[in-house]
């Protein structure tokens, strides 16, 4: 399709303009709502430009900052090029830059990382502040003026309704075939007056395909033609396909047991090299006729849509590899039927995640002897990425499972440590742990018997002993406590990394 007819509405197509034209409507101290989700979806020109003008600004001894406010992470178009300028006051929330990332962590950038389902609720409570400025991608303008989504949703249907102005990216290099993917639900109230969500099964449609936005409030619309940031996957190493491996028993057994049906319940993969090498192992195994209710769709689920394996895929973003898409473009009729985009704040929702009963499975940096994990901080402060949805999904799931392969950085550290460094999923809401080296499955377990099971499933045969010494001194200090530690030595191995020991 070409650019000319994906502008419907006449009223919008006159305001097209040039991406510096539009960047320039943008003042510093505002805060701005980019589109965009694990890299999909966001805009492409219009930060670019706005970074450019910032530098300006900086060169003329100008100050201009501005907040930053996402779906998810985006890509260096976006959060690369506006950290580069340092033109980012406060970023939110998960975000995966390295720009970015090394700005926070040197104090030069705010950083709040929120659950990615409280985001657009946070906006409408004024938990935030004003939004001054929503900047989002479409794949198209009806003529009524309602919005194709693009390829991911994320916070768009907040930020078109939240801010005060809205600049368009219209980007024809989304495929036309994307109408019709998408549902957005316009139900959500403020309390007291919600209503519940009338989603029953993962594959449920209960809103509309369209993004609705008054044309009255756009400023300006900008005409791109630019892919997304596609990365590739690692194909999947001996220990994550080992991790695949005890997920699959670990299902399995479940199975057999009476406690999860023969299709499973939706599944929920998080993000990474290891999420997507379990839904490679998922694709080989016995399983059939699985659903997915997730928040982003990587190469592994594709995989398991093509394969079908995978009845059908709820997400809120694709995720996906250029071969990946080149797949799905190519059939994109006919994965339309079977995959939903919705909002992040459905996608990511706690009743609908407990009501589906989501197996849900997420990476993380480390977990403690206890059951304690850590998905963000790299030795207790320095940031990673962010907790994205990981804690929507863990606290209401029916299985949340964490995993992470024994040891990092080449065996100086241990990912099972005496107490996290710090923590985002707490022993409550952990029911399964699992490593190359086992999985340990804490239901039903006291603090002590987790222990115990995590570090003999989980840990890595080089610290295995020396977690079993501290966890028997531990308890020798604190006979009958119900949660054992020696405070004084239980950062002792954090600190030895940090002075480029091993753990
Ligand atoms: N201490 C220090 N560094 C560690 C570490 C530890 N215990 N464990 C891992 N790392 C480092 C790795 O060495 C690697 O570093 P590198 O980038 O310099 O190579 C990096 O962390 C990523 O680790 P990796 O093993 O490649 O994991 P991953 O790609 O599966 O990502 C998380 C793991 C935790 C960073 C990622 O899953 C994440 O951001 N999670 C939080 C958000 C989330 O769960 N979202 C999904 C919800 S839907």
């Amino acid at each position: 399709m070409s650019k000319e007819n994906r502008i419907h509405c006449a009223a919008l197509r006159s305001k097209v303009m040039s991406a510096t034209e539009a960047a320039s409507l943008i003042q510093s101290g505002m805060n701005v709502g980019m589109s965009g989700f694990t890299g999909s979806g966001y805009p492409k020109a219009v930060p670019s430009a706005l970074a450019k003008h910032i530098m300006d600004a900086n060169l003329n001894g100008k100050r201009f900052k501005i907040g930053v406010w996402t779906g998810a992470s985006t890509a260096p178009e976006l959060d690369g090029a506006l950290a580069m300028v340092d033109g980012i006051e406060m970023r939110l929330p998960y975000q995966s830059d390295p720009t970015c990332r090394k700005r926070i962590n040197a104090g030069e950038m705010e950083y709040i990382d929120i659950h990615l389902s409280h985001v657009a609720q946070f906006v409408w409570f004024g938990f935030l502040g004003k939004l001054d400025v929503a900047v989002v991608e479409v794949a198209g303008i009806l003529e009524d003026g309602r919005l194709i989504p693009s390829s991911s949703i994320g916070n768009n249907k907040t930020w078109l309704d939240q801010a005060d102005k809205v600049i368009l990216e219209v980007n024809s290099w989304q495929s036309a075939q994307l109408e019709g993917m998408h549902d957005i639900w316009y139900g959500t109230q403020l309390p007291p007056n919600r209503q519940p969500i009338p989603l029953v099964r993962s594959s449920d449609r209960i809103g509309e395909p369209y993004l609705r936005c008054d044309p009255e409030k756009v400023i300006a619309v900008v005409e791109t033609h630019a892919p997304d940031r596609n990365s590739a996957f690692s194909p999947p190493d001996e220990s994550s396909k080992r991790i695949a491996g005890h997920i699959l028993e670990f299902l399995q057994y479940e199975v057999k047991k009476g406690r999860l049906p023969r299709e499973l319940l939706p599944l929920q993969s998080g993000v990474g090299n290891i999420a997507n090498a379990v839904m490679a192992g998922l694709n080989e195994g016995p399983f059939e006729n699985l659903t997915a209710y997730t928040e982003v769709l990587q190469d592994g689920m594709l995989e398991m849509l093509k394969s079908g394996k995978l009845a059908s895929a709820s997400a809120t973003a694709f995720s996906l590899s250029n071969g990946a898409l080149a797949e799905l473009n190519a059939d994109l009729a006919r994965y339309r039927e079977r995959i939903i985009l919705r909002p992040q704040e459905i996608s990511n929702h706690p009743e609908v995640i407990r009501r589906l009963g989501v197996i849900a499975m997420n990476g993380m940096i480390e977990a403690d002897i206890y059951g304690n994990v850590n998905s963000t901080h790299v030795m207790g402060s320095k940031i990673m990425n962010g907790i994205g949805g990981s804690g929507d999904f863990a606290r209401n799931a029916y299985l949340s499972i964490f995993m992470t392969p024994s040891q990092a950085k080449g065996g100086a550290i241990s990912c099972i440590v005496p107490m996290a460094s710090h923590v985002d999923h707490t022993e409550h809401d952990v029911q399964v742990l699992v490593t190359e080296q086992g999985l340990a499955d804490l239901r039903g377990l006291s603090p002590k018997q987790r222990a115990k099971a995590i570090i003999e499933n989980c840990a890595h045969p080089n610290f295995r002993p020396a977690l079993a010494d501290y966890y028997k001194r531990a308890l020798e200090f604190s006979p009958g406590k119900q949660t054992p530690h020696l405070l004084e030595e239980v950062f002792g191995w954090h600190l030895r990394a940090l002075r480029g020991e091993r753990m």
